[in-house]
């Protein structure tokens, strides 16, 4: 069965970022995949640097084992000053540095969003952040992003995502994550290229 690690790239305890990625994690456990939501707040990491290729910490090889047992991952990325958070950067930098047999997300497809409460939903953070996850990781990312205008207004704390083109749009997204994954899981490895 298709499997999708959920996560988002806050920690904060009222992360809109986490709202969306709960419900993002809800809606693909209804499209019929399995679903694992992780927090990065239990893979406390340092930052990432050479001398951590040779013993990598506990947290950073977990995070890694868990990236690799799923077909596919979403994202919800917070956008500080029109970039992506130095949270996910540390992140996937210690999954790339854990990962021998290739790039950090090689063979993985990723699905982003953002929730903001500007009037953008963290879109121009979402431009540079795929842009890293497919040359520097090796990713395949999905075209379409779920980006959140306004989200403090349209993800409460309960209550899901109320407004009705970002829960459109989120749902597009979803789906065609799961059909990428479903997709790649058919085509047979081509060794060697
Ligand atoms: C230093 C800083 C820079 C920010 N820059 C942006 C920005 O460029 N665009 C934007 O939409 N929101 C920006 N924000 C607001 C964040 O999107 C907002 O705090 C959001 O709720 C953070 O995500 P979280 O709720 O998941 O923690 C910024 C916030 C901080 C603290």
């Amino acid at each position: 069965m298709t499997s999708i690690l959920v996560f988002s790239g806050s920690t904060r305890p009222a992360s809109l970022n986490q709202r969306l990625a709960d419900v993002a994690a809800q809606r693909l456990a209804g499209m019929g995949v399995t679903v694992t939501a992780l927090s990065l707040a239990d893979h406390a990491l340092p930052f990432a640097d050479d001398d951590g290729r040779a013993d990598p910490p506990f947290a950073a090889r977990a995070l890694t084992s868990q990236v690799l047992e799923h077909d596919g991952l979403f994202i919800a990325c917070p956008e500080y000053n029109s970039g992506y958070p130095a949270l996910l950067k540390n992140a996937l930098d210690w999954v790339s540095m854990v990962r021998k047999d290739g790039p950090g997300l090689a063979g993985k497809v990723v699905a982003l969003g953002a929730a903001s409460p500007g009037a953008r939903g963290g879109y121009r953070a979402l431009t540079q952040f795929r842009t890293m996850l497919e040359l520097g990781f090796g990713a395949l990312v999905i075209p379409d992003m779920a980006s959140v205008p306004f989200a403090n207004k349209v993800l409460p704390a309960e209550g899901g995502l109320t407004d009705e083109g970002a829960s459109k749009f989120l749902d597009a997204t979803l789906k065609r994550l799961v059909l990428e994954c479903r997709r790649s899981a058919a085509v047979p490895r081509l060794e060697g290229l």
